[in-house]
C-alpha cells in the first residue's frame, strides 16, 4: 500500500511537471492548478487516502505528499511568472515605434479648377502690366446697365437675363440686381482713377437662366479694361493675342469677328484656332468641326461710356474685354458640363 502510494505520488508529480512545461497561457495554467492542486485535485485525492494507513506510514507518505505539493506550487509560481513576462514582452513589441515605417499620407486640399484658371488668366494680364481689382456682386442697375450705355427700356437688356433684388425705391423701381457681368466695374474703376487705366476684374456673375451643360445661373467672368491716350484696336489685338498664346500655347492663331455689345464700338468676339484638332477634324468635340473656338467678347470702349465717367473723349480711348473662366477651363481640360464646377463632387474636384 505505502509503496504504491509513493509511486503514484511520484508519477503524478512527474506528469504534472511535464504538462506544466508545455503550458503558455494563464487559462490553461489555472486548469492545471485545479486539476493537480485543487481541493478535488489528483494530489489532494491521494493525500486524502492516507487516513487508511497506520501512523508511521502516514507520517512518511504524508511528508512526501506535502513535499510534492509544495514542489508543484513552486513550479506553478515560476511558470506563472514566466507566462506574464512573456506577455509583457509581447505587448512591448507591439507598442514599439518602428521609425523606418513610411509615414501616413496627409490629405491636402487643392484649389478649385475655376480658381486655378482665374489665376492663370489674371497672371497673364498682370505680366502685361494690368492690376487686379474686384467689385460688388450685388450691383445697381446704374452700373450694370446705365453707365454701360444700356438705358432703361433698351432692347439690349435682353442680352442679360437679370436676377433683380427685391427692393423697391421711392420711384417704385427695382434698381438693384445681381450683376449679370463684370463690366459694371469698368465704370466704377474709371470713376475712381484717371488714365492710364489697366485693370482686370475677376468675379462672380449671375443670370436668370435655366441650367444646362453650357449654362449656369452663376458663373465667373474676368473683365479687362485699358484706357489711355492713343490706344487703338491694334493694342486690343496685340494684348489678347499674347493672352491666348500664354494660355493655349505659342502656336495659336486668333480670329476677330464683329459682334455687338452696347458699351463697345466696334465690338468683336475673339476665337482661337482649335488646339485639339488644329481645324483638321470635322467631328472634333472641342470646336465642333469649325476649327475655331470663341473665347471672349471685346471691343473699343464706347465714347458714351468714357463720357459718362467724365473722361475727355477727344483725348482718351480704350479697349475692354470679358471672358468666362469656366468655359476656358472646359476647353483646357475637356470638361463637357459646366454644372460640374458647382456640384462639389470630390471625384471631379480631385482631378485638378
Ligand atoms: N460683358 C459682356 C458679356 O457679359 C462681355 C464683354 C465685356 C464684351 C467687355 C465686350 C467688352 O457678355
Amino acid at each position: 500500500m505505502t509503496q504504491s502510494t509513493v509511486q503514484s505520488i511520484e508519477a503524478l508529480t512527474q506528469t504534472a511537471l511535464d504538462e506544466l512545461d508545455s503550458i503558455d497561457d494563464a487559462d490553461s495554467l489555472e486548469q492545471w492548478r485545479v486539476r493537480f492542486l485543487g481541493r478535488r485535485g489528483e494530489l489532494t485525492g491521494i493525500l486524502r487516502g492516507l487516513s487508511q494507513l497506520d501512523l508511521e506510514e502516514r507520517r512518511q507518505v504524508g511528508a512526501l505528499g506535502n513535499q510534492a505539493k509544495s514542489g508543484l506550487e513552486e513550479a506553478l509560481d515560476r511558470r506563472s511568472q514566466e507566462i506574464s513576462q512573456a506577455r509583457l514582452a509581447q505587448v512591448a513589441d507591439l507598442e514599439r515605434i518602428d521609425v523606418t515605417l513610411p509615414g501616413r499620407p496627409v490629405a491636402t486640399g487643392r484649389l478649385h479648377p475655376t480658381t486655378q484658371v482665374v489665376r492663370e488668366i489674371t497672371d497673364a494680364f498682370v505680366a502685361m502690366g494690368f492690376s487686379i481689382v474686384e467689385g460688388p456682386e450685388v450691383e445697381w442697375d446704374h452700373y450694370n446697365f446705365e453707365m454701360l450705355n444700356i438705358p432703361q427700356g433698351h432692347p439690349a437688356r435682353d442680352m442679360w437675363n437679370t436676377l433683380w433684388v427685391d427692393y423697391v425705391n421711392e420711384e417704385g423701381q427695382r434698381p438693384m440686381l445681381l450683376r449679370t457681368h463684370t463690366s459694371p466695374m469698368q465704370a466704377r474703376v474709371m470713376e475712381q482713377v484717371q488714365p492710364p487705366v489697366r485693370v482686370v476684374v475677376p468675379g462672380k456673375c449671375y443670370r436668370y437662366e435655366a441650367t444646362d451643360a453650357t449654362h449656369e445661373w452663376h458663373f465667373y467672368q474676368v473683365e479687362g479694361l485699358a484706357v489711355d491716350e492713343g490706344i487703338t484696336f491694334a493694342d486690343l489685338k496685340g494684348t489678347l493675342y499674347e493672352f491666348a498664346r500664354r494660355l493655349f500655347g505659342s502656336e495659336r492663331k486668333v480670329r476677330f469677328r464683329c459682334d455687338y455689345f452696347p458699351f463697345v464700338e466696334p465690338g468683336v468676339d475673339m476665337s482661337i484656332d482649335c488646339f485639339a484638332c488644329d481645324g483638321s477634324d470635322n467631328s472634333c468635340r472641342i470646336c465642333r468641326g469649325s476649327g475655331w473656338i470663341e473665347i471672349m467678347g471685346a471691343g473699343m470702349v464706347h465714347p458714351q461710356v468714357l463720357a459718362g465717367v467724365g473722361y475727355d473723349t477727344e483725348k482718351y480711348t480704350g479697349f475692354a474685354f470679358g471672358l468666362g473662366p469656366e468655359r476656358i477651363a472646359m476647353l483646357k481640360y475637356g470638361i463637357d458640363d459646366i454644372r460640374h464646377f458647382y456640384s462639389n463632387d470630390l471625384r471631379f474636384l480631385r482631378q485638378f
